[in-house]
C-alpha cells in the first residue's frame, strides 16, 4: 500500500519535470540558466534532503494524487509546513483523506513565487488549487495573501488572519519552488466565523447583515468582494442608521458588496468604478491619494481579509448610494462620514456596537448582550489575535503571532 503510493509519486515526478521544461511561456521570474536547470532536482529528491520537511514529505507520499492534479503551469509553489509547524497543530487526523487533500491543495500556489524576486510592500493574492465547494466558494481557486516585509521576510496570510512566515525560502525543484513555513495555512472560512473569531471590528457590519436577512445569502454567494465598515463607523452614525427603514438599510449594505469579482487591494485602480450588488446603476468611485485608497470618500483601513467566498477590505466609514459623488478631500487627514452624526456618538469597544444584538448566539448565556462585542461573541474556539490596523504596512509580528492550530481551522470550516 505504502509502496504503491510511493511508486505513484515517483511516476508523477517526471511529469513535474516535464511541465517545467516544456512550457513555452516562461513567466518571470522563471529565469534559470540552462546550467542552473541541470542542477535543479526533482521534487522527491529535494524533499528527501530536507530534514525539517519529513512530515510534509510523508503526507505527499501518502496522498500522491495531489501531485497528479498539478496543472501544467510554467511552475508551481509548494507551501511546505515544517515538522514543527505540524507538531504545533493538533486535533487533526493525517489519515482523513478529504481533510488532508483539501489542506494540501490550499498549500499549492499556481505560479512560481520566488521571494528573492518579490519587492517589499503591498500584498498580492495568489491563487491555490483549493476549489472544493465544501471548503471554498472562490471558484477559480481560493487565495493566499503574500507580502514581503521590509525586513525581507515574506509572510503568507490565510484564513482567520493566520500568519505563516517563510523560514526557508525558494527551495528550487524542477517544477518550481518550495517555501518552508513555520505555521500551517488555514483555508479561509465564512464571514460569520471570520468576524466572530478573528476580526471583531466587523461585528456591526455582520449584525446589520443579519438584521436585514442578508447574512446567509451574502456568505453563500460565490466570488464576492466586500467593503466592510469597521464598528466605529457604525457607532458614529448610529442615529442616522436607526432612522432608516429596513429596506433602505438593506440597500446600503448591498452597496458594500461587489458580486462576481474577487478583487484584491492591488486590483483597485485610481479613477475607476465598481458595480455593487445594489444594482440600479449604482457605482462606487475609487480614488488613490499617495498610498491611501478611497471608495467614494471612505478610506481603506485593512486590505485583503480572506473569506471562504472571496475577499473583504475594511473601510473607515459607511458608504451610501445616495452619496456616490463624494470624494476625499486631499488636504484633510480624515474624511467625515456621509451620514449625519447626530446626538452623542461614543465609539470604541466599551460602548454599544450597533446591530450586534442580531448576531446569533454561539454559547450558553443567550440572549447576547449588546454592550460589547467581547461579551456577546464568546467564540467556541480559541480566539486568534487580530492583526494590527496597519496591515497595509505589513507590520512584523514575529513567529509567535499565528497561534491557530490546524484542528481549529478545520473545526470552523463549517464541515464539522
Ligand atoms: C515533533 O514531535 C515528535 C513526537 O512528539 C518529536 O519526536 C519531534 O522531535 C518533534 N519535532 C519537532 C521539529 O518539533
Ligand atoms: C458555498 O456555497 C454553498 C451554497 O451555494 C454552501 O452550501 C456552502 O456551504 C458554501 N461553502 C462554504 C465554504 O461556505
Ligand atoms: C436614498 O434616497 C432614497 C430616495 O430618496 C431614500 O429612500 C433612501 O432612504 C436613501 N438612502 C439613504 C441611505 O440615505
Ligand atoms: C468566479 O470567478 C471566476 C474567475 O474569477 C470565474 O471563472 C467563475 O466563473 C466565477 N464563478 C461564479 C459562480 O461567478
Ligand atoms: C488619481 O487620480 C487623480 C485624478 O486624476 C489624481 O489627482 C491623483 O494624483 C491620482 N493618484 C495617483 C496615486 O496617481
Ligand atoms: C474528515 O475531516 C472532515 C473535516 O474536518 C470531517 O467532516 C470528516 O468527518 C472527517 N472524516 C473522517 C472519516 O474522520
Amino acid at each position: 500500500m505504502f509502496t504503491g503510493s510511493l511508486l505513484a509519486v515517483l511516476a508523477v515526478l517526471p511529469l513535474l519535470a516535464e511541465a517545467a521544461s516544456s512550457s513555452p511561456s516562461r513567466i518571470w521570474p522563471w529565469t534559470r540558466t540552462p546550467q542552473e536547470k541541470r542542477q535543479t532536482k526533482a521534487l522527491g529528491a529535494v524533499l528527501a534532503g530536507q530534514q525539517d520537511l519529513s512530515t510534509y514529505y510523508s503526507l505527499i507520499k501518502q496522498y500522491p494524487d495531489i501531485l497528479l492534479q498539478l496543472p501544467n503551469f510554467a511552475g508551481v509553489t509548494l507551501i511546505a509546513p515544517s515538522n514543527e509547524a505540524f507538531n504545533n497543530s493538533h486535533e487533526w487526523n493525517p489519515d482523513n483523506a478529504t481533510l488532508v487533500t483539501n489542506l494540501l491543495q490550499y498549500h499549492i500556489l499556481t505560479g512560481t513565487v520566488n521571494t528573492a524576486a518579490l519587492v517589499a510592500g503591498p500584498s498580492t493574492l495568489q491563487r491555490t488549487l483549493l476549489t472544493n465547494k465544501a471548503y471554498t466558494n472562490v471558484s477559480s481557486g481560493q487565495n493566499v495573501v503574500v507580502a514581503k516585509q521590509h525586513d525581507d521576510l515574506t509572510v503568507l496570510t490565510s484564513g482567520l488572519g493566520t500568519r505563516s512566515t517563510i523560514i526557508e525560502p525558494d527551495i528550487a525543484f524542477t517544477g518550481g519552488f518550495i517555501q518552508m513555513v513555520d505555521t500551517l495555512l488555514i483555508p479561509p472560512v465564512r464571514l460569520e466565523i471570520t468576524a466572530r473569531d478573528a476580526y471583531k471590528e466587523l461585528t456591526a457590519f455582520l449584525g446589520a447583515l443579519y438584521s436585514t436577512g442578508l447574512a446567509e445569502e451574502i456568505s453563500n454567494m460565490p466570488n464576492i468582494t466586500i467593503l466592510a465598515p469597521r464598528n466605529t463607523a457604525f457607532q458614529s452614525i448610529s442615529s442616522s442608521l436607526s432612522a432608516l427603514s429596513e429596506s433602505s438599510l438593506r440597500d446600503v449594505l448591498k452597496y458594500h458588496i461587489i458580486p462576481n469579482n474577487v478583487i484584491p487591494s492591488s486590483g483597485f485602480l485610481n479613477g475607476t468604478t465598481l458595480s455593487p450588488l445594489l444594482g440600479k446603476e449604482s457605482k462606487i468611485f475609487i480614488t488613490q491619494i499617495g498610498n491611501n485608497l478611497y471608495f467614494n470618500r471612505a478610506q481603506m483601513l485593512q486590505a485583503d481579509i480572506l473569506l471562504a467566498n472571496g475577499v473583504l477590505h475594511m473601510i473607515d466609514n459607511v458608504l451610501s448610494q445616495n452619496a456616490s459623488d463624494t470624494r476625499p478631500d486631499e488636504e484633510s487627514k480624515t474624511q467625515p462620514p456621509v451620514f449625519a452624526q447626530t446626538g452623542l456618538t461614543s465609539t470604541g469597544t466599551r460602548h454599544p456596537v450597533p446591530y450586534t444584538s442580531f448576531l446569533p448566539c454561539t454559547t450558553e448565556g443567550c440572549p447576547v448582550s449588546t454592550s460589547t462585542t467581547e461579551s456577546s461573541l464568546t467564540a467556541k474556539t480559541t480566539v486568534v489575535s487580530t492583526r494590527s490596523s496597519s496591515a497595509l504596512a505589513g507590520r512584523v509580528t514575529g513567529l509567535g503571532m499565528a497561534v491557530v492550530g490546524m484542528g481549529m481551522g478545520m473545526g470552523v470550516m463549517g464541515v464539522v
